[in-house]
């Protein structure tokens, strides 16, 4: 019987001895591994098997378990794009792991537990144009994981704990547009950590420990488009003339400068809960579309600042510790469509000071204290007026009937419901009172 037993093991493929996971043909050259287990003694020698691997495009796992992508992966689908292998348990990259993945274009790797990026992590892979590394565990990245990637687009790091960069990791991603590091736990960014991307256009540093942040190393000949360094611990940011969007929610900027000297790009900045204290410390930027400082520390403010942003659509300051708003303004501003005044401190406010911006076409005023709102003539004033938010404010009755005329000869929508009143309040004519 031994000498059978002997036998068969002779006469059997050697993929008996190794783990042989098999792949479930899909439309579009494309196949799952659905439910596979790889431990790390299989991966060196686990084999895949498939109806025409030559040709397959495209790997997905699914309800699988593996600690590391096996190398054959690659050997057995030489023409292999696209690799998803998100959520698969994936504790470790190995250096030069990827070194047979010659056609991949798309790496996705999101949800796993990988805890390091070694040296070469990506090596041979040249073709790679995004990687997506984002809820992981990772904490160390070699300086050169991402060596010789000269065709990566997008290199996603979100959500993982690097608490800094290796100088020099990015340098040869001269083709990168964007980049996502958002929270991790990164307390400075080196100064000339981008000097070899040149084509990084959007950067994403929100919810992570910065201090500071050098913006100058994104100014080039051309236009970066949007860096978003909200939730960090920034007092001051520099916007260079070539940065298009700036969002820095959430820190505790005091100040804000421009380092252009010949015109900004900027067309939308936004700075909610900061601790900026007044619109006219603001710099100049004549391409400012959006300017949104809600929930900073603003006590007055005159419509006159919008001159400082030529091209001011939408301006958002609620939340501020507004009172009172002036106007002295000479000529009128006709671009600006949006204000937001929402959870301020008024208590009266004549619509009148906003006669120099005719062309408002949403008014947004609620959760202030106002008892009391006028204007000469609505329709008049505003004839594009189509929104005026009033909602959990503190209207005398009495004191409403003239507005209340006012709007309802204008095309202007206000009316609140009977959910929008207090108890103490009455719901008269779409406007909650008492
Ligand atoms: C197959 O691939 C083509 C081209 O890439 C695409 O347009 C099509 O939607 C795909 N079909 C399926 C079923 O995935
Ligand atoms: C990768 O696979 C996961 C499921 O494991 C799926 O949710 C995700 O959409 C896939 N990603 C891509 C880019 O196909
Ligand atoms: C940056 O990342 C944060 C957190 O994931 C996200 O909420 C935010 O929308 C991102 N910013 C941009 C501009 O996409
Ligand atoms: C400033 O900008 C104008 C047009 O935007 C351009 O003609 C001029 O050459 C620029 N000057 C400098 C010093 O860059």
């Amino acid at each position: 019987m031994w000498a059978i037993v002997v036998m068969v093991a002779i006469a059997l493929p050697q993929s008996v001895f190794s783990k042989q996971l098999v792949c479930t043909m899909e439309l579009n050259r494309s196949c799952s591994l659905i439910g596979a287990k790889v431990s790390s003694d299989d991966v060196p020698t686990a084999t895949f098997s498939s109806p025409n691997p030559t040709t397959l495009s495209r790997v997905q796992f699914s309800r699988s378990s593996l600690t590391a992508i096996p190398p054959a992966m690659f050997q057995t689908f030489p023409k292999l794009e696209t690799l998803n292998a998100s959520s698969s348990d994936i504790k470790q990259v190995q250096s030069n792991n990827f070194a047979g993945a010659k056609a991949l274009q798309a790496l996705y790797l999101r949800g796993n537990k990988i805890h390091e990026l070694p040296a070469l992590a990506f090596f041979g892979a040249n073709r790679l144009q995004t990687i997506d590394l984002t809820d992981n565990a990772i904490n160390t990245i070699e300086a050169t994981a991402f060596k010789r990637l000269r065709d990566l687009k997008a290199l996603l790091l979100a959500g993982n704990s690097l608490t800094e960069l290796p100088t020099g990791v990015f340098d040869d991603l001269s083709e990168m547009e964007s980049l996502e590091l958002q929270q991790n736990e990164l307390a400075s960014l080196g100064d000339r950590l981008f000097q070899g991307c040149p084509s990084l256009t959007s950067l994403n540093v929100s919810h992570n420990a910065l201090k500071t942040l050098n913006l100058a190393q994104f100014e080039r000949r051309w236009n970066f488009d949007l860096i978003d360094a909200s939730y960090n611990q920034l007092t001051v940011v520099r916007i260079p003339p070539n940065l298009r969007q700036l969002v820095a929610i959430g820190n505790g900027i005091r100040t804000v400068e421009s380092t252009a000297t010949n015109g900004s790009e900027l067309i939308l900045l936004k700075l909610p809960h900061n601790k900026l204290t007044n619109v006219d410390e603001l710099p100049v930027f004549e391409k400012l579309i959006t300017l949104d400082l809600s929930f900073n520390r603003i006590r007055e403010f005159d419509f006159r600042s919008v001159t400082r942003f030529g091209k001011l659509v939408l301006l958002k300051l609620d939340g501020n510790q507004l009172e009172s708003v002036s106007n002295s303004l000479t000529a009128p501003i006709t671009h600006l469509k949006y204000v937001h005044l929402a959870d301020n401190h008024f208590t009266h406010l004549d619509l009148d000071v906003l006669r120099t911006v005719p062309r408002l076409l949403k008014l947004d005023l609620r959760r202030n204290r106002l008892e009391q709102l006028s204007v000469t003539d609505l329709s008049d004033s505003f004839p594009v007026m189509v929104r005026l938010m009033l909602e959990g404010n503190r209207f005398r009755c009495e004191a409403s009937r003239p507005l209340l005329k006012e709007l309802k000869g204008s095309i202007t929508a206000y009316a609140m419901t009977r959910n929008d009143c207090r108890k103490d309040q009455n719901l008269i004519d779409g406007i909650c009172c008492s």
